[in-house]
């Protein structure tokens, strides 16, 4: 699913959005301005509050490969686009009609007709109309997730923390998994490929063994069903379980590793497993920081890339 197909599902319906889409024309024909031919989105993040809180986009361009995107946005008098901020994102704001009260980390200025506002990714920014306003935004392109929005209950983008689950995969997870693998950086592929060679067949099988309870397997899974870490602890009920973890690398650092894990060592502590094990790259100082906290201990070595270059680790129950 592309970006614009991602917002369209959550443009606001209804009355409301069918005023709020009269008032947009009505506005433009005043102003004897064209927009582009593309469907306008009603926004009203998810709070149903459309005169408040919301806006109109038009999207010109959203080219992810070639690295561009161009929208006009339209706000109505009172109307704000609530507080957010980019990862990514770089963009600049010019201001075709209108006012618009513009809050970037908590100073709030005027724009004017003509007006350009460059806004880097990580500055909070918020606007307002005074009167219908109408802004042409360029920027990098335009990705769902990379909008963080200050209100956390705002149900879109990065609220990463609300709107992932882990759960348990099995084989109709595998086309998903391997997506997974598939999309990891360099780096993370570099510390982390557990099943070589990589295959669909290679997952579904791991994911059928599981349902088998010869292995457990659990996914971090977002909304959409897309899956973004995998953790798992291979032949439960051999000697050595062996034990791994993989996030992507735009999720790293949010605890979502920490919780993975718990979750595999309550199930093994639940079934009175007496060893885990795993190995862990010399270098690779923060699985080894978790893994520490998490009651491993280095009790040799292992071969990975080079003689020697990783840790074997146990934990006892
Ligand atoms: C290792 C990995 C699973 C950790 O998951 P995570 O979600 O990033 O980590 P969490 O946010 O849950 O943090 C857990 C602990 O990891 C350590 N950690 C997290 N980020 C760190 C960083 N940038 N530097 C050093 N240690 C770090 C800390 O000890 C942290 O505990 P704390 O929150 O009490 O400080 C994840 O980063 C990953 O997938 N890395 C790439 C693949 C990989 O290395 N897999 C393991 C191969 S053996």
């Amino acid at each position: 699913m592309d970006e614009l197909e991602k917002v369209l599902q959550i443009t606001a319906k209804g009355a409301p959005a069918e005023r709020a889409l009269a008032a947009f024309r009505h506005q433009l024909e005043t102003w004897r301005v064209a927009l582009p031919p593309t469907q306008p989105l009603v926004l009203d993040f998810g709070l149903g509050n459309l005169d408040a809180v919301g806006l109109i986009e038009c999207w010109i361009a959203n080219e992810l490969e070639a690295g561009y995107c161009g929208k006009y946005l339209f706000i109505l008098d009172g109307q704000t686009c609530p507080t957010h901020w980019h990862q990514k994102k770089h963009e600049t704001f010019h201001v075709v009609k209108g006012r618009a009260r513009v809050i970037v980390d908590g100073v709030a200025r005027e724009m004017r007709e003509g007006d350009v506002l460059p806004v880097p990714p990580g500055q909070h920014h918020s606007f307002t109309g005074l009167g219908p306003a109408l802004l042409l935004e360029l920027s990098t392109p335009c990705v769902l997730d990379d909008n963080y929005f200050e209100n956390t209950t705002i149900p879109i983008g990065g609220n990463y923390e609300r709107r992932f689950e882990i759960r348990g995969l099995d084989r109709s997870d595998a086309p998903r998994l391997l997506a997974f693998y598939n999309s990891l950086s360099e780096e993370v592929h570099h510390v982390y490929r557990p099943f070589q060679p990589l295959s669909e067949l290679v997952l579904r099988t791991h994911l059928e063994e599981a349902a088998d309870r010869k292995h457990l397997s659990f996914g971090l899974v977002d909304a959409h069903g897309g899956i973004w870490g995998h953790s798992f602890l291979l032949w439960v009920n051999g000697p050595k379980p062996v034990f791994g973890i993989g996030l992507h690398q735009d999720v790293h650092g949010r605890g979502w590793g920490r919780k993975m894990m718990q979750l595999i060592l309550d199930e093994a502590d639940a079934a009175k497993l007496p060893l885990v094990t795993l190995t862990v790259g010399k270098k690779n100082v923060r699985a080894q920081a978790l893994y520490q906290k998490m009651g491993f201990e280095i009790k040799g070595e292992a071969t990975l890339w080079k003689p020697n270059d990783e840790f074997y680790m146990e934990r006892k129950h």
